[in-house]
């Protein structure tokens, strides 16, 4: 492709047709005929209607016969982003379901988990995860790792080989009465999470950080949890845990912790609720401490498909939502059976229509709501939403090409069927594509067999 420079920053790719994403004020938001250019850093650096091409060529300086156009039946929308997911927990995606939290934990995860100082194990599990993530659309993932340091590093140097925006978290624990040769020393734990945050850091990698993660309070000293939240405030990072995902956590916690006056406080007396803190699940939160999470800016990952397998606790999204706090999905495998962000709305489909079974009064989701927390509202989540999670200009271009009119795919489309229809369809129908192509930090979904450039 011939392109000129621009003064600002040169136009690599334009895009022309339909886009699809959500904004602050609209869950979603349909850009039929639109054009869309992608600078040399990969960030989008105009998006306008399809009529302006002609002065945008002008503007920018790229030739409009290098604009792609895009199918009757594809359109872009943004990577997905998983809020929640335990890298380390891969193997056995698919299996273990049959236990609740507590038991699942020392049955199945923490032996499993013991097992991450090998680090030939770490790399062929890590790297699965990430092309089974990346294949399914997922181009931002928060990841818990293990309490292991240098498998924890492996995991964020094959987030960026691979190109996934990632931020990888070294799991603390010093405190483990299930599994007790999986857990860490205090002081360990402190020196290793810092050695974990400088040497990730110093790879400069783009779009991989740390995320300071103490694994629950159930698994953490209170002298931990401390040391935790002065860790991350130091070093301005993320933080992600765990929060009242079933009912005899919540017990065992009250035990752990008596002079807190709740789950919720447990973090924020430790300094561990930020506005870029992250906390899974969430099911069995009072409107107080809903109210303590919009305080202090933290968000919740909405993981339902974890919920139901573990039998958990069903959380009542819409509750969240009224209550202003940041909310985005999980797939959380391996308690949740699949690694796709698309199971996961529609796992939070179903949910929020079950609780409306119970309770005509709870309002259920629509699908452009569960569509905006797959993308725009799990970027907020995470705080990356400067980064990530639309088209908005000056974001990095993100993106999945989907394309659902393909003979042989899951999805039949009708005369008639708009870019509305389509969208919905492809979110509920929409299956793991055969061939996939990554540049740079952007992904297509493409079901089409005439492209044959993909990673195996
Ligand atoms: N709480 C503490 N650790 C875990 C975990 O690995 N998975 C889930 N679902 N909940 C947890
Ligand atoms: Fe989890």
């Amino acid at each position: 492709m011939s392109l000129q420079n621009h003064n600002v920053a040169s136009i690599a790719r334009v895009y022309r047709g339909t886009f699809v994403h959500s904004t602050r004020e609209v869950a979603l938001n349909i850009l039929n005929d639109f054009v869309l250019g992608v600078d040399s850093r990969g960030k989008i650096a105009f998006i306008q209607e399809g009529g302006n091409v002609d002065s945008l060529s002008q503007e920018w300086g790229f030739d409009t016969s290098d604009v792609q156009n895009l199918g009757q039946h594809e359109f872009f929308m943004p990577g997905m982003v998983d809020t929640h997911i335990h890298a380390s927990q891969y193997t056995y995606t698919g299996t273990a379901l049959d236990l609740p939290l507590l038991q699942w934990l020392e049955t199945y995860t923490f032996p499993v988990e013991s097992r991450f100082q090998d680090l030939d194990f770490a790399r062929d599990v890590y790297t699965k995860v990430v092309k089974r993530t990346l294949r399914n659309g997922t181009t931002t993932a928060c990841y818990f790792a293990t309490i292991h340091t240098d498998a924890s590093l492996l995991l964020g140097q094959i987030a960026d080989d691979l190109g996934q925006r990632a931020l990888v978290g070294k799991v603390c624990m010093d405190h483990n009465q299930m599994v007790p040769h999986y857990k860490e020393h205090l002081s360990e734990s402190k020196d290793e999470t810092l050695r974990f945050i400088h040497e990730l850091l110093q790879k400069e990698y783009p779009h991989v950080k740390p995320v300071v993660t103490p694994r629950f309070a159930v698994t953490c000293s209170s002298s931990l949890l401390q040391a935790l939240g002065e860790i991350a405030r130091n070093y301005d990072l993320h933080i992600q845990s765990h929060i009242s995902e079933n009912k005899e956590e919540v017990e065992v916690v009250k035990q752990l912790f008596p002079d807190c006056g709740s789950y919720t406080d447990v973090y924020l007396r430790h300094g561990l609720l930020t506005h870029k803190t992250v906390m899974a699940h969430g099911c069995h939160l009072s409107d107080e401490e809903l109210m303590v999470f919009h305080k202090s800016g933290a968000s919740i990952s909405h993981c339902p498909s974890s919920n139901i397998s573990l039998m958990s606790g069903m959380l009542n999204v819409r509750k969240v939502l009224d209550h202003n706090v940041k909310l985005g999905l999980g797939t959380d495998v391996a308690g949740g059976y699949s690694p796709s962000m698309l199971d996961a709305v529609r796992r939070a489909m179903d949910n929020s229509k079950a609780l409306t079974m119970r309770d005509a009064r709870v309002q259920p989701l629509t699908f452009e709501e569960a569509f905006r927390l797959a993308t725009l509202g799990g970027s907020e989540a995470l705080s990356l939403d400067d980064q990530t999670g639309n088209f908005e200009v000056g974001k990095d271009f993100d993106a999945l090409r989907v394309n659902v009119g393909v003979p042989g795919g899951p999805v039949d489309v009708f005369p008639g069927d708009d870019p509305k229809v389509i969208l919905e369809k492809f979110l509920n129908l929409g299956e793991i594509p055969w061939r996939y192509h990554i540049f740079l930090h952007y992904i297509w979904i493409i079901y089409h067999t005439q492209f044959n450039t993909f990673l195996a």
